[in-house]
């Protein structure tokens, strides 16, 4: 009878996931694989850095061969994608499509997991010409791949822009842009006859960018914002809190509008660049890995969307590596978390989100000079520093790599981290009188690297790694890191270092 009553249960359970968008999995975080880098690291290495970042779920822009065998037999979980000078050919010919299907797929599965063919990418927007035959591409595709027994396992679709729902805001008045019907129609069906998923490409950075203002920095980025100035769909009720929420709502609404509800999204693309030129003052260090942590933590907590709470929207991170041969503006080339050495670009704030990229963030502090601290007492934090302090200022001379900036804030911040990591982080000893205050973000900068910091490939740095061997760190030191203007009378600095000496 129990077991009956089970069966029931799990028949109802069932029956309700095939009425609405549902998913039985968790929500995963992957990376989108660029190749366009000058000095490109071997499908070895790509893996290698996956492995130790704790990435399963990659996407390809193509299916190379030699990245397939390097993925073969990790368990990591494959996207392959059909470039889009491939498309036409497909979407004509259902033999070129299985011979595809034959020589990029078939070939490397089951000891490469292929779980998706991305067909095309952002058609409709960058090749309109070619959108009549995205949904034959997709069915001759996807039908090599019943011949082959692989439909269950591999599923296909085509990442689509946001661009092509209209009227995103509110979402619940979203709909796909109305000349595209007669793709979106087909398509939709196929999606939803096969199993498959919607792919889409979230870039809140281009909307905050392109809304001259209207969307705050904070909503694109998941920052708190306050109670009023959250947006609200008055057609729905639903409170939006980052809007990235809102793009995802938005495309369940345009699907709906077509009458679609049962299908579920993921987003193949999203991130933030790290740097730009002057016409782009948001794309940032700081902002990226704002924006990347959060959206990160925000998937992995199920937390799904207002419309459809604690439903999973899997999300490839655009991008693992900097394309910095990539045409285009400066921030184009600087979408990646690391660069073609694997050193991460920036360290990820992670804590408590599981151990996907989260390598050995948790605990890393660091202590740096205080914003608008006094120069002459950091001047003379400094001078204690590198020299009653111990500390090996060596790498602060001309010619050596945290010489510049040449500025008393980030050299005091040299030292005073420096400090602070050979004292073991022991509490007190990130003070100097009050100029000096601990972080979590990583202040290492080219081939800088402070003690502390990941560096290069993960391994911690000790406070002298970097140091050329030289013994004369306890003198010279205030002379060399004299700042005109900062001049400090030596009795100030003997009382200053009678004081610390007592406090830190
Ligand atoms: C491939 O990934 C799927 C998840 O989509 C998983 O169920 C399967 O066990 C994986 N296969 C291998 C060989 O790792
Ligand atoms: C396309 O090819 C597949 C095998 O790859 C075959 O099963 C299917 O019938 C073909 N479809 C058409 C329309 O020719
Ligand atoms: C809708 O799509 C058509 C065809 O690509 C395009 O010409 C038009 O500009 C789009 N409309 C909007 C509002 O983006
Ligand atoms: C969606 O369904 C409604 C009601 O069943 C119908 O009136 C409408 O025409 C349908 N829309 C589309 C695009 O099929
Ligand atoms: C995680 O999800 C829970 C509900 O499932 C929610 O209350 C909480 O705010 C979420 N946390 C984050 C960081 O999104
Ligand atoms: C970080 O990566 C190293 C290898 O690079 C690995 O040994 C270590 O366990 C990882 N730490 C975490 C927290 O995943
Ligand atoms: C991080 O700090 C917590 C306590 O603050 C400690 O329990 C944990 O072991 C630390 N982890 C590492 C990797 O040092
Ligand atoms: C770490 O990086 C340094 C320099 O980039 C290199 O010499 C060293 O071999 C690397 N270590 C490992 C374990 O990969
Ligand atoms: C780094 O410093 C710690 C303690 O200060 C020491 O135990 C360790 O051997 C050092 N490692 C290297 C590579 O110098
Ligand atoms: C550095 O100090 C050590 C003893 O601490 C000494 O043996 C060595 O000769 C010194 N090296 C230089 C370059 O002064």
């Amino acid at each position: 009878m129990a077991v009956i009553n089970i069966l029931i249960l799990l028949l109802v359970a069932s029956a309700v996931s095939v009425s609405a968008v549902s998913t039985d999995e968790d929500a995963f975080i992957g990376v989108n694989i660029g190749t366009d880098l000058s000095d490109i690291p071997s499908p070895t290495q790509v893996v290698a850095l996956l492995k130790a970042q704790n990435l399963r779920h990659v996407r390809l822009y193509d299916a190379d061969r030699a990245m397939l065998l390097a993925l073969a037999n990790t368990g990591i979980q494959v996207t392959v994608s059909v470039p889009n000078d491939q498309l036409l050919g497909i979407g004509q010919s259902n033999a070129t499509a299985a011979n595809w299907v034959a020589r990029n797929v078939v070939a490397h599965v089951p000891a490469t997991n292929i779980t998706a063919i991305a067909v095309g990418s952002e058609v409709l927007t960058f090749l309109p010409n070619a959108g009549p035959v995205i949904v034959s591409a997709l069915k001759f595709i996807h039908s090599a791949l019943v011949a082959a027994n692989l439909d269950n396992q591999i599923k296909v679709s085509t990442p689509h822009s946001s661009s092509i729902i209209l009227d995103s805001f509110p979402p619940s008045q979203a709909f796909f842009n109305r000349s595209w019907d007669p793709v979106m129609v087909p398509l939709l069906k196929f999606l939803q006859s096969t199993g498959s998923y919607l792919m889409l490409n979230v870039y809140p950075y281009y909307d905050y960018m392109q809304s001259n203002g209207v969307i705050p920095l904070d909503y694109a980025l998941f920052r708190p914002l306050p109670p009023n100035k959250e947006a609200v769909d008055a057609n729905t009720l639903l409170h939006y809190t980052n809007v990235f929420d809102a793009v995802v709502d938005a495309a369940y609404f345009a699907m709906a509008d077509l009458n679609f509800t049962n299908i579920p999204i993921v987003v193949m693309e999203s991130g933030w660049p790290s740097k730009g030129d002057s016409s782009e003052p948001d794309a940032t260090l700081e902002n990226a890995n704002t924006y990347n942590s959060n959206l990160i933590k925000h998937v992995l907590n199920n937390t799904g969307t207002p419309k459809h709470p604690g439903i999973a929207v899997s999300t490839y991170i655009y991008e693992l590596y900097n394309e910095d041969t990539r045409p285009g503006s400066v921030s184009e080339k600087n979408w990646g978390l690391f660069d073609a050495n694997g050193v991460p670009v920036y360290i990820l704030h992670l804590t408590g989100a599981g151990t996907v990229l989260a390598n050995d963030t948790t605990n890393q502090t660091f202590c740096v000079a205080k914003e608008g601290a006094d120069r002459k007492m950091l001047q003379a934090a400094l001078d204690w520093a590198c020299g009653p302090g111990k500390v090996d200022c060596s790498v602060l001379l001309q010619g050596q790599p945290c010489y510049e900036p040449d500025n008393v804030i980030a050299h005091s911040t040299y030292a005073f981290n420096a400090y602070y990591q050979q004292m073991g982080k022991s509490s007190g000893t990130c003070d100097f009188k009050g100029v000096a205050t601990i972080t979590t973000t990583d202040p290492s900068h080219g081939s800088c690297i402070y003690p502390g910091s990941l560096g290069r490939n993960g391994t911690i740095t000790n406070g002298t790694s970097l140091a050329p061997s030289s013994n004369s760190t306890t003198s010279g030191c205030s002379s060399q890191y004299f700042y005109g203007g900062g001049y400090v009378t030596s009795s100030v600095i003997i009382g200053f270092v009678l004081v610390a000496a007592v406090f830190l």
